[in-house]
Parts: structure tokens; C-alpha cells; sequence
């Protein structure tokens, strides 16, 4: 029995591929390499001791998934990562967020509906709350109007998965909406890799930190917050990839109360960008430059997580601090710039 993990050798991917085969599953990856590299193929199995089975496919060939799904007839699981996850290039190239983030989604769940039983986890976001009304966040609170074609398709992705899980009973899918992964594994293996520019905060912060970044802006430091600047919940990458083997075992031993279920995954902590700032200095033990700036469109103020759903009826919690996953995200930075 096997369990495909799409988008894989991305940074949540390959941590969660981590996680799976520390649990004793057998991991077929595809990812088309578009955002990540195969060399993590290497770190994952230096980290494991076995290299994950692996596929470059792009998804959005739709005869290629069918294929795939014919050779691999034991695949009992799919957990789907892969998609085009840059809110700002999702403004800039909405149909390209819309063919690959949902069209892929349409094709596999069509080949999962095939078999005689599918376990199916979905990566979603608390970007679908958009900025919700109410701190912590629960499941419960309303899905607001998207604020960019990459949080519709997160919001949209949902809803194609509920409407199918509603007529195919051997279907069972969990959604799980992410706070704000950052990190990397302890090992020093594998980590994030962004391409460019960084978009989010913590590679930024540790890019600059080790000078290949002049200086970090801040968006911003009047927000109606404590101290001026946004708000999110950040969770450590390798508890966000245990949420994901917990998931899965839910499903596969038949432990989900409905055949489509959703949970936040957050350490239900918020902290804001100049505590991240300060959580770096810590573990670092140096000062990082940076400097406030206009803020960003289309930022929420605040976000994280009520965890209550997660902990009692997911079996789940964050085990790691803002200032641990930072201490790994350091080291992985100082590694890869070696
Ligand atoms: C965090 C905070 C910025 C960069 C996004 C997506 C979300 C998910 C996670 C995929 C904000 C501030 C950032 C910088 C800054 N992605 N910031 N200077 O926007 O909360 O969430 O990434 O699933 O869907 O929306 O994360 O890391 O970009 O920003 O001040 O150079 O850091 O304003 O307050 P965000 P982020």
C-alpha cells in the first residue's frame, strides 16, 4: 500500500515525506520541479535512510495522471501539496493559479474516485479566512471573499472536495488549513528553498541575517496591534508535517466522523513580525537590519489559530516555539550558504 504525497519535494512536501516513512509508509513522490529540486530526494533519504519512490509528472496533464494511476493501482492515499502558492503572482496570473491549482486537483480526485476507497488530504490555508472577525480562528468562522485568486483556489479546492466526498461515499478527505509554516528539519537535510526574492517573512529575516539581503522591510507598523505590526501564527514545518501523517492515519483507519473534514493547523499562538525580528536576534545572537515601511496590499492585520478542533478530535498539537523553529530555520540558512 502506497501513499502519494504531490508536490513532495516542496518544503512542506518533503517534510511530510519525512514524517510518513518515519511512521512506516511507503511514499511515491510527483512533483514536476517547477518550485523545487530533486536533490531533495537526497536529503530525505539521508534523513530516513530510504529514497521515496519518484515520478516528475506535471499534474496538469491530464492523461499522464490517469497513467500514473494505472501503474500505481496500490496507491491508498493521496496527500496533495502541489500547487502555485505566491499570493502575488496569483494577482498578476490568475488562470495559471486556476489551471494548476484546480485543474490538478479535478484529476486526481477523479482517479480517486475510481477505487473501491480513498484517503485524501487536502493542503488548504487560513488564507480562507481573510481577515476574520474573531481571534483565535475556528473552523467554524466564515470563509470571507477571497482577497487573491491564490486564497480562491484554496477556498474553491475545498468546496470541489466537499461536493465530490458528498457523492462518493469511498471517498474520505481532510482539509487542512495552515497557518504560517516556517522552519526546517533539525537534521540540517532539508529545509525551504525559495526561489528569488523571498515573498514570506522568515526566509527573509534569515536571508538578511546572513547578509545575502541588505535589509528586511517591514509592512508597516500601524496596525491596531500591540506593537503596530501584523500578527500570524507561525508553526514550526515539522509539526505541520506530523498534522499531515495524523490526518492520514485518521482516515485510513476509518477514525473520520464524516467523509470530509477540515482542521486548522496553527500553534494557536500569534506573534507579531517584530517579535519574529526578536526571536531571530535571540537565536542568532545578531541584530538584523531592517527598516518599517508603507504596508503591504492586501495584508491582514491578524491571524492564528484556535487549536481546540485539532488537538481534541485530530489528535494533534504544535510541540515546537516560534524560537525553535527560527533557531532551524537559522541553522538551515547558514548551511545552504555554506
Ligand atoms: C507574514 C507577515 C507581512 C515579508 C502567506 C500566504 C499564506 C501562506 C503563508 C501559502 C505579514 C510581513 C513579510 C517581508 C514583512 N502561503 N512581512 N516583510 O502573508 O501571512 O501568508 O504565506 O499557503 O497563504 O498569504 O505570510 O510571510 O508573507 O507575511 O513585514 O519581507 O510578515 O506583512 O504581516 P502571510 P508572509
Amino acid at each position: 500500500m502506497k501513499v502519494l504525497v504531490t508536490g513532495g519535494l516542496g518544503f512542506i512536501g518533503s517534510h511530510t515525506v519525512v514524517e510518513l516513512q518515519n511512521k512506516g509508509f511507503e511514499v511515491v513522490i510527483i512533483d514536476d520541479c517547477s518550485n523545487s529540486d530533486e536533490n531533495v530526494l537526497d536529503g530525505i533519504k539521508a534523513i530516513t535512510g530510504k529514497k521515496p519512490l519518484y515520478e516528475k509528472l506535471d499534474l496538469k496533464e491530464k492523461h499522464k495522471v490517469e497513467n500514473f494511476f494505472q501503474r500505481y493501482q496500490d496507491v491508498a492515499g493521496v496527500i496533495h501539496f502541489a500547487a502555485s502558492k505566491a499570493v502575488g503572482e496569483s494577482v498578476e496570473k490568475p488562470l495559471l493559479y486556476y489551471e494548476n491549482n484546480i485543474g490538478t486537483l479535478v484529476y486526481i480526485l477523479k482517479e480517486l474516485c475510481k477505487k473501491n476507497k480513498a484517503s485524501f488530504i487536502f493542503s488548504s490555508s487560513c488564507t480562507v479566512y481573510g481577515q476574520a472577525d474573531k481571534m483565535p480562528i475556528t473552523e467554524d468562522a466564515p470563509v470571507k471573499v477571497a482577497e487573491s485568486p491564490y486564497g480562491n483556489t484554496k477556498q474553491m479546492g475545498e468546496e470541489i472536495i466537499a461536493d465530490t466526498c458528498k457523492v462518493t461515499p469511498s471517498l474520505n478527505a481532510i482539509a487542512l488549513r495552515y497557518f504560517n509554516p516556517m522552519g526546517a528539519h533539525p537534521s540540517g537535510e532539508i529545509g525551504e528553498l525559495p526561489i528569488g526574492v523571498p515573498q514570506n517573512l522568515v526566509p527573509f529575516i534569515t536571508q538578511t541575517g546572513i547578509g545575502l539581503r541588505d535589509q528586511l522591510s517591514v509592512f508597516g507598523d500601524d496596525y491596531p496591534t500591540p506593537d503596530g505590526t501584523c500578527i500570524r501564527d507561525y508553526i514550526y514545518v515539522v509539526d505541520l508535517a506530523k498534522a499531515h501523517v495524523v490526518a492520514l492515519e485518521r482516515l485510513m483507519n476509518e477514525k473520520n466522523e464524516s467523509n470530509f473534514e477540515v482542521f486548522n493547523v496553527g500553534t494557536g499562538t500569534g506573534s507579531s513580525v517584530l517579535e519574529a525580528i526578536k526571536s531571530f536576534e535571540k537565536v542568532s545572537g545578531r541584530k538584523l537590519n531592517y527598516k518599517i515601511v508603507d504596508r503591504r496590499p492586501g495584508d491582514i492585520t491578524s491571524a492564528y489559530a484556535d487549536t481546540t478542533k485539532a488537538n481534541k478530535v485530530l489528535g494533534w498539537k504544535a510541540e515546537y516555539t516560534l524560537e525553535e523553529a527560527m533557531n532551524y530555520a537559522w541553522i538551515w540558512e547558514q548551511k545552504i550558504r555554506d
